[in-house]
């Protein structure tokens, strides 16, 4: 049967568009501003296996969100989306979906060398890889685990073998790690992979966010353009996050993404499930929507759709620019590890 694809607005008028997939709330890692590890501990209660969308589950969602929503672009996170087992078969299951254009994970990195390979043959087309700095003891405080900065390294360069496309996160802090703005810079400029630079951000409740340890997009240019002369360029497509700026030398081009001092909620196109099957309508929602208990509870496909319509049609969400105008909600906000980036 064909169905024909709804553009369904909220009640801004946003399309939906980006289906954000979190598979898992654990992380090899603890960085301090997303999982400190004095909080998620050993006995921290993470979800159990038969609590996580199965695979067929979420193939069976994904197909909905392209075929009556017109979504054509899935990205896997985590928490560590690889500490997820046999993540390949799911990302076959969802590269069969006709519809799909890209499909991206964002990524530690960490276990990139075991699975690259296997995760481009299974039909993954590129992977964003989070690195906060190229200063070993400075990267093992960031992430928590020790883990060095070859480490991660090593996974880019594998994901570069694999033949995926490769883009690298990184959060900047003030006093943390603003001394690697221009190495991380000049390092990924040499390698021919884009950086993109992230403003520290209050998602969760637990990373002590204070605004004044925000680098702002117009200080992270500042700094880049006094070494490395840089240009701003059009956006890719309508709602992408980042603002580009291209080397004027010619040698690539840096993303910014500045949810903080220059928020981007007007054409936020995405919508975000997490690992235990709730839909989210924004990064710092209080709660998510469970479409897990319609799934398991054998709501036919025509149900579900019906249901995520009317989610996205009541959907009024733009977090980032009450920050700007100071009248944040005041609720107590997912964390970042439970529905990813
Ligand atoms: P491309 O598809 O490569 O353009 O990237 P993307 O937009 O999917 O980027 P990615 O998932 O790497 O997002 C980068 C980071 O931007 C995320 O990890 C978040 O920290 C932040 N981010 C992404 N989407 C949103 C959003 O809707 N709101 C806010 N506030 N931040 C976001
Ligand atoms: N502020 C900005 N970015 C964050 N990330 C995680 N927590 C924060 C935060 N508080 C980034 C990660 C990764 C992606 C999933 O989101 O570093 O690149
Ligand atoms: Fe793990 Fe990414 Fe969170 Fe770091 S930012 S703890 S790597 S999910
Ligand atoms: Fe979208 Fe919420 Fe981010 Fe604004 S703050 S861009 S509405 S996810």
């Amino acid at each position: 049967m064909i169905t024909e694809t709804r553009q369904v607005l909220d009640k801004r008028d946003r399309p939906l568009r980006d289906l954000r997939i979190s598979v898992t709330d654990r992380c090899n890692f603890r960085c301090t501003y997303c999982m400190p590890a004095e909080l998620f501990g050993p006995d921290y209660p993470f979800l159990k296996k038969e609590e996580l969308l199965s695979f067929e589950e979420l193939e069976r969602l994904a197909k909905l969100f392209v075929s009556r929503f017109g979504v054509e672009k899935i990205r896997l996170t985590g928490g560590e989306p690889l500490m997820r087992k046999d993540m390949p078969e799911l990302i076959k299951k969802l590269a069969r979906i006709p519809g799909v254009r890209d499909i991206a994970m964002t990524t530690n990195g960490s276990l990139l060398p075991v699975y690259a390979e296997k995760l481009k043959n299974a039909g993954l087309h590129r992977v964003t890889v989070s690195l906060d700095s190229l200063e070993d003891e400075r990267f093992k405080a960031i992430n928590g685990r020790g883990v060095s900065v070859s480490k991660v390294l090593e996974g880019i360069e594998a994901a570069k073998q694999a033949g995926l496309g490769i883009k690298v996160n990184m959060v900047v802090q003030k006093g943390v790690n603003e001394k690697d703005i221009l190495p991380m810079a000049r390092y990924f400029k040499e390698k021919g992979h884009i950086l993109r630079f992230i403003e520290f951000m209050d998602v969760g409740n637990t990373n002590q966010w204070n605004k004044k340890d925000v680098i702002t997009k117009a200080e992270l240019i500042d700094i880049i353009q006094q070494n490395m002369p840089v240009e701003p360029i059009e956006a890719n497509y309508t709602g992408e996050v980042a603002s580009r700026f291209r080397y004027l030398d010619g040698s690539g081009e840096i993303g910014v993404i500045s949810s903080v001092s220059d928020a981007f909620c007007a054409s936020c196109n995405r919508a975000r499930l997490s690992a235990r099957g709730e839909l989210f309508t924004c990064l710092f929602a209080a709660s998510g929507y469970d479409i897990r208990e319609l799934v398991r509870n054998g709501l036919s496909d025509q149900e579900l759709t019906d249901a995520i319509g009317s989610v996205w049609r009541n959907r009024t969400d733009q977090y980032s620019i009450d920050r700007t105008l100071s009248k944040p909600n005041g609720k107590r906000k997912v964390e970042m590890s439970y529905i990813g980036g």
